[in-house]
């Protein structure tokens, strides 16, 4: 297969990342379907690409009168018979715990036509830990997304088994939405910048479980330094506290650390208490106008003091 026969898109999971993949597979003028377990969450998620289309259209990315165009292209759907029919290529944003992924694509491996390629946007699993369960191992790649809305970096990262001609066809389809490609000569858990980001989030929680300083002075401290609009705890925040916790509560179980295990029940009464992050509007910070964009912030007058 090569590029040009690419025409539909599904992607699996509906929520933060999926949306926004999905979202960019429009614009780019690919035909759309977002299937989910949850109907909320695929009926939330179209207004979810609308307002990221009004954003692409306030900062130049899209012409105004583009949006209904391009939200014409996807579609939802919760039955996965229908969400397969054609599908050329999918790409995968459901939670990151192998046994989901490799659940998903075992389910997909049936449905899809025997061409398509399956792609995963897993932020830390290893393509490899769930290759064998989706029936195609040499079809599968993992194609990686960061914030559509903060940069057009993506990871492109092969298994032993991935075939070639699929690795290039993955990274051909990623260069068609504009993004740069980020090539993984071999399997690596967070790529590139997320095994750098998380050793980042990792000492930032500890620091903040141990009590050592407030949430408020760690992001000014990296924030201060660095000369960054955003330090580790709101970048957490957008990432969403639920997949940060899943990470983390993985890793944690696995290997027993028991700081890992600290720092996934800091993120853990977040969660209970119903605060997510950006996406409920409340998390480590209250949105829409987080404490750490205030320009007192830096000043040493702003929050936490
Ligand atoms: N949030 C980020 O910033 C970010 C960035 C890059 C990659 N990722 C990765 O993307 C993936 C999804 O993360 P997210 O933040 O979008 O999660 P999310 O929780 O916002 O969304 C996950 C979606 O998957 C759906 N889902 C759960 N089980 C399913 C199943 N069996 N079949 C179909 N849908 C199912 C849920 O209903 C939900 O809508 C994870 O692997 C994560 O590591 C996340």
């Amino acid at each position: 297969m090569k590029l040009s026969d690419i025409k539909r898109v599904l992607i699996l999971g509906s929520g933060t990342m999926g949306r926004q993949i999905g979202f960019l597979c429009a614009l780019k003028g690919y035909n759309v379907v977002m299937y989910d377990i949850s109907m909320e969450a695929l009926e939330d998620s179209l207004k979810g690409m609308e307002d990221l289309g009004s954003w692409f259209i306030s900062v130049g990315l899209m012409p105004q009168g583009d949006l209904n165009k391009v939200m014409g292209r996807i579609q939802i759907s919760a039955v996965p018979a229908d969400a397969a029919k054609e599908a050329d290529l999918i790409s995968e944003s459901v939670p990151d715990i192998p046994e989901i992924k490799a659940e998903v694509f075992a389910k997909f491996n049936k449905l899809c036509p025997e061409r398509t390629v399956f792609t995963t946007n897993s932020s830390m699993l290893l393509p490899s830990m769930f290759a064998e369960q989706t029936g195609r191992p040499e079809k599968l790649v993992a194609l990686h997304f960061h914030d559509v809305r903060t940069t057009n970096i993506v990871d492109v990262m092969p298994h032993p088994e991935s075939e070639p001609e699929t690795v290039k066809l993955v990274r051909d389809f990623a260069e068609s939405l504009g993004q740069v490609v980020v090539m993984l000569n071999r399997e690596n858990s967070g790529y590139v910048f997320n095994s750098m980001l998380s050793a980042l989030l990792m000492s930032a929680l500890t620091l903040a479980s141990q009590g050592v300083a407030t949430i408020e002075d760690v992001d000014r401290s990296w924030m201060g330094v660095m000369r960054t609009p955003i330090g580790p705890f709101g970048i957490m925040d957008q990432i969403g506290l639920s997949t940060v916790w899943t990470i983390i509560d993985y890793a944690a179980t696995n290997t027993g650390d028991p700081q890992a295990k600290a720092n996934a029940a800091f993120i853990k009464q977040y969660i209970d208490s119903g605060s997510l992050g950006l996406k409920t509007m409340c998390g480590f910070y209250s949105y829409p106008k987080p404490a750490y964009t205030d320009p007192n912030f830096l000043s040493g007058k702003g929050a936490g003091r």
